[in-house]
């Protein structure tokens, strides 16, 4: 089912009687397809489902190249980021491409379903506009964090099932709270990741995040933990390249108050959520893959 989400997008890229701009999207790595897989889960294998999730994941491939230009990222999914390849103005443009093409797309779709994407893109903007924002000054407020995360992340995830469900005429809410918790819990994760991965499993080192400047959930919590000095400490080194002294000390200290294990039960008490609200509708498909996103070990 998948594979018809891929040809869509391929089509709709060939459309554009561009060979330059299919060769730049060839470059992109597919990744896990998440929102796709969601939108079929839901709404079945049919030709609407498939366009939807289509342009869904163009908008979403759209938002991470922008993403990897603002983070400065030299790779995606252990692979060059196109920015990293092509420069910063093919990976905007390419960005705009993909973002136009799927908006057009969408413009044709049922009204209710491009209000529902459309509003979560604006949110997926103002999140990552905050996120920006944010990493210019330590930022020890949680629910600051969680509004942009929510923004950033989990709008489109969201908009995904609830979207989904509309097509499918299932109860919308119930199928949006379980998109909003899996992309809450899936930003939270990735985060915690950022502290427990090493550069190798992560295709990215360990603490970049709090070296761009994002004060994310685990070092909210342990700015929470630490003693007053080392609260000076940790903010003292926020936005800054660590040395190897202060990034072993960071990563001692995430150990010693079990902050991975911290991070991991506000993600999990979200999936718990999204599992039951999938099994009161009989949904196996979508209760494994909230399950999936939790089953490791921190
Ligand atoms: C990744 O966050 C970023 C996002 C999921 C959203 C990015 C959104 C935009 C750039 C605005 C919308 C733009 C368009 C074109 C629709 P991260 O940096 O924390 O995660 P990462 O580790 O995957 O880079
Ligand atoms: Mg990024």
């Amino acid at each position: 089912m998948l594979s018809a989400v891929e040809r869509k997008i391929e089509q709709y890229v060939i459309s554009l009687e561009h060979p330059e701009i299919l060769a730049f999207y060839h470059k992109l790595p597919a990744g896990k397809r998440l929102r796709a897989k969601l939108i079929l889960y839901i709404a079945g294998d049919n030709l609407q489902s498939v366009k939807l999730a289509a342009i869904v994941e163009m908008i979403h491939a759209a938002s991470l190249l922008h993403d990897d230009v603002i983070d400065d990222a030299m790779t995606r999914r252990n692979k060059p980021s196109l920015n990293a390849i092509y420069g910063n103005k093919v990976a905007i443009m390419l960005g705009d491409v993909l973002y136009s093409k799927g908006f057009n797309e969408l413009s044709i779709m049922d009204a209710k379903i491009a209000q529902i994407i459309s509003d979560a893109v604006i949110k997926l903007s103002i999140g990552e506009l905050d996120d920006v924002m944010m990493s210019k000054t330590f930022n020890t407020n949680k629910e600051q964090y969680i509004k942009m995360i929510y923004g950033k992340t989990a709008s489109l995830i969201e908009a995904s099932a609830n979207a989904a469900a509309l097509l499918a005429g299932k109860p919308q809410d119930k199928y949006r709270i379980y998109g909003k918790n899996l992309g809450l819990a899936f930003q939270m994760i990735d985060d915690l990741l950022d502290v427990v991965s090493d550069s190798a499993t992560l295709g990215k080192p360990a603490l970049h995040d709090f070296e761009e400047g994002k004060t994310t959930l685990p070092y909210m919590y342990l700015y929470e933990a630490l003693d007053e000095q080392e609260k000076i400490r940790l903010k003292s080194l926020h936005g800054k390249v660590l040395s190897s002294n202060d990034s072993a000390w960071v990563q001692e200290q995430i150990k010693i108050y079990n902050i991975p294990q911290k991070c991991y039960k506000e993600a999990a008490s979200l999936i718990d959520e999204a599992i039951k609200l999938m099994q009161s509708e009989g949904e196996a498909k979508l209760s494994a893959i909230a399950k999936e996103m939790i089953d490791r070990d921190f």
